[in-house]
């Protein structure tokens, strides 16, 4: 089995990752265009790993605008075989508090303006994402971010909406009580489907930065306490980051197949590939 190597993708307020050996910022070049930036390369106490800023340094890609596509792909031609995605979200349960860490197990996506595959007219396949996430690296981001000090939830239903506007009341009520979401984000769709179409085992540390707006003690959500959360929060989502990256040699097979998961997905007769 070839070694696993971990990739990053951070989200807002997580830039970069301390402690690599040969740390190097490499421009990765994919028929999909330019990743959100230069992918960070190194070695971390010995492991290969790599660290790619989802919204660019500097944040300069909106949720919509991140080169999706080719963020993945730029970290499988890496060599990448795990994705920890780490990004803020609202959360739409009280035990759900911001500063906690959420691995979520299951997504909604209400997405509408993003390439969504790899796949389209020319090469066709279907992949299941029954079950979008690795189960066997989601307990490992757990472990890590617990040893971080960090309160965790295991398993929860992330909705993936196209912002960048947040969420009306309405529509976070609806969200909480009749979709039973507990989590909401702009980013890990369609990161999570084409991480899977990409054969990558994927897990989505989703780090609870507010209430969204349906709670009636807390008001409307307000990006300048987002980023508060998220700077108080650097610490834990760096030491998450260095644990899960000394646990990951131990990953096995996971339930979802990920590193298989086109094995019966292509439609398309070879001959017409
Ligand atoms: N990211 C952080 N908080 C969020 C929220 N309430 N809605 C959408 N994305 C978010």
């Amino acid at each position: 089995m070839a070694e696993a190597m971990l990739a990053v993708i951070g989200g807002s307020g997580l830039y970069g990752i301390d402690g690599l050996e040969e740390a190097r910022w490499q421009e990765v070049d994919t028929p999909w265009g330019a990743p959100s930036d230069a992918v960070l390369t190194g070695r971390f106490e010995g492991r290969p790993i790599a660290f790619l800023p989802r919204h660019g340094r500097g944040h300069v890609h909106a949720p919509t605008d991140i080169p999706y596509r080719a963020n993945i792909d730029a970290l499988k031609r890496l060599g990448a075989t795990h994705v920890v995605s780490l990004s803020a979200c609202g959360s739409f349960r009280e035990e759900m508090a911001p500063g906690d860490f959420v691995l979520v197990d299951q997504f909604i996506d209400r997405t509408v303006n993003r390439e969504k595959s790899f796949f389209s007219s020319g090469c066709v396949a279907h992949v299941s994402m029954a079950h979008p996430v690795c189960d066997v690296l989601a307990v490992l981001a757990a472990q890590a971010a617990r040893q971080a000090g960090v309160t965790v939830h295991e398993g929860g239903t992330y909705l993936a909406m196209e912002g960048p506007q947040f969420s009306s009341l309405a529509e976070s009520r609806m969200y909480r009580e009749s979709w039973g979401a507990d989590v909401i984000g702009m980013t890990n769709m369609p990161e999570a489907k084409l991480a899977r179409e990409a054969e990558l085992h994927y897990a989505t540390v989703a780090m609870v930065t507010d209430y969204d707006s349906w709670h009636p003690d807390h008001g409307a959500v307000d990006i300048k306490v987002i980023g508060q959360v998220l700077r108080a929060n650097g610490d834990h989502a760096r030491t998450t980051v260095a644990n899960l990256a000394r646990l990951l040699p131990r990953a096995g097979a996971c339930k979802a197949g990920c590193d298989h998961a086109l094995d019966h997905a292509i439609m398309t007769a070879p001959e017409r590939r």
